[in-house]
């Protein structure tokens, strides 16, 4: 069977979050059961790009709206990657730095979308499975299956797969006139609440759609922008596969990134080696627990309790660790953090940024990483700390609730809070502290953690299925 995957992001050619790591991933475990997979993806100017072999396998042009526009793709040449990666570049659109945050940004995924269906019904591409990631390839479905452009896509299924509900592409109807032609009777399966929104015609029109975590499925009924009635009503075709992680880049006996690499039979002195090189890097005490907090600072991520839960801990009596804090995003929350980071500097280290390696480091060094999401569809920070023998401290929801039993449960290995609150934070880092001073059991749950499997073999095999199930339609 032939896949090809859609996504703005893949891990090492571009990653803003999550999206890159998984659609960097999957890919490869999908290819080694036996899929023939594409990753097709907006081309980028970045290194990974530069220094790798590229071949133009297709040249053509077409139109968006009245806007002539040209298209290349490019083939990644030696297969780097675990499977076969394709490149569209569309001169004035589809030729920038990054995936994200230009003023242009619809047309740029209208292009995208469009530019990929012009490209495979212009080559006779005709895939088993068009696997759709997020709204930025939302539109694509209906593309295929409700205009005259792309007839021979007509019988192909389609997966939606949301990464996150959050961000679901709005764009105002004038953008229509951008798209192919299409029956104007048409227009509802691209609206939601008077505009064009993506994300909803993703789920509209999609053969099945997926979800990161099981947990998430139920929650979008509940809690999805706007969308909660839609993914009731279609909740039918919705399935929920757990996210894995790549063992192969994030591995603590062997990632090119740390400078002590360790395993379980070591995972104490490693972690105390990890975490010595990194105190003294950025002015930090090692013989203090080391909390960590790693990830964009939006709302959904919980990003705005930083500072109290910050304020509470560093002024609480009897409480005394250190906080290392990789982020950026609300311009709030950046300059709240770094005030916090100076007033008690040599206890708190904040990087206001991003900085794959850094983050690796902090994986291994951290004794704990706390995730107080309100929203978290999966979650990979705590599947890669709990890898690197880290403790996770997260809110139960979405993913989190999925993936980390809490240590007062029969085989637990992480500290769970229920509310989206400081207070709740602050108490579950209490009983953090209390586990970090019980030497044997922290040494035990360390243990348990670096044994649990996080990998991507299970969740595969469903998206297998899945494949089987719906490319015999
Ligand atoms: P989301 O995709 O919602 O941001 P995930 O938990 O799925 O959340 O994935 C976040 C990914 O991005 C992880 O690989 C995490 O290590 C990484 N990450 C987030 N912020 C940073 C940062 N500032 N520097 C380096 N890596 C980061
Ligand atoms: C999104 C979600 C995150 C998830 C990631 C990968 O960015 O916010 O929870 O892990 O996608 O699926």
């Amino acid at each position: 069977k032939h896949i090809i995957h859609l996504s703005a992001e893949c891990y090492p050619v571009a990653k803003v979050g999550g999206l890159g790591d998984v659609v960097g991933a999957l890919p490869k475990y999908l290819q080694q059961a036996g899929l023939q997979t594409w990753v097709v993806m907006p081309w980028y100017n970045k290194p990974f790009v530069r220094m790798h072999e590229f071949e133009v396998v297709y040249t053509g042009s077409f139109h968006q709206g009245s806007r002539p526009l040209e298209i290349q793709v490019f083939r990644e040449k030696h297969d780097v990657l675990g499977f076969e990666l394709y490149l569209v570049k569309i001169p004035g659109l589809l030729d920038r730095d990054e995936p994200y945050g230009y003023m242009d940004e619809s047309e740029q995924f209208m292009a995208f979308q469009h530019g990929f269906l012009h490209w495979v019904t212009q080559m006779g591409i005709t895939p088993d499975v068009v696997h759709c990631h997020d709204h930025h390839t939302g539109l694509v479905p209906f593309l295929m299956y409700h205009t005259d452009r792309f007839v021979q896509l007509r019988q192909v299924p389609t997966v939606g797969t949301v990464h996150n509900g959050q961000y679901q592409g709005w764009m105002d109807w004038n953008n229509a006139i951008l798209l192919p032609p299409f029956d104007t009777w048409k227009w509802g399966l691209l609206d939601w609440d008077k505009v064009i929104n993506p994300l909803a015609a993703l789920i509209k029109c999609c053969t099945v759609f997926t979800t990161v975590s099981k947990g998430y499925l139920g929650e979008l009924m509940e809690q999805a922008n706007g969308l909660e009635r839609l993914f009731a009503m279609e909740r039918a075709k919705g399935i929920g596969i757990v996210n894995g992680i790549d063992t192969a880049v994030w591995d603590p006996s062997s990632d090119p990134m740390l400078n002590q690499h360790y395993r379980i039979s070591n995972v104490q002195s490693g972690k105390r080696k990890n975490k010595a090189l990194l105190c003294e890097a950025y002015g930090l005490d090692p013989s203090k627990p080391l909390l960590a907090y790693i990830g964009r600072f939006a709302g959904e991520k919980g990003a705005d309790l930083l500072p109290e839960i910050i304020e509470n801990i560093s002024t609480s009596n009897g409480v005394d660790l250190n906080i290392m804090i990789l982020g950026s995003g609300d311009p709030q929350v950046q300059s709240a953090v770094a005030y916090l980071a100076e007033k008690y500097r040599g206890r708190i280290f904040a990087y206001i940024g991003y900085q794959e390696e850094l983050s690796h480091r902090i994986y291994a060094a951290a004794d704990f990483l706390i995730m107080p999401s309100r929203v978290e569809p999966c979650g990979l920070n705590q599947l890669y700390s709990m890898r690197y023998g880290t403790v996770p401290i997260v809110r139960s929801t979405g993913g989190l609730k999925d993936t980390v039993r809490d240590i007062d449960e029969d085989d637990g290995y992480g500290i769970t809070f229920q509310q989206a609150d400081a207070a709740d934070a602050v108490l579950a880092i209490h009983r953090a502290l209390e586990l970090y001073n019980d030497g044997q059991r922290m040494q035990r749950i360390r243990n348990q953690l670096m044994k649990l499997d996080f990998s991507w073999t299970k969740s595969a095999t469903e998206y297998v299925t899945m494949y089987h199930n719906i490319a015999k339609k």
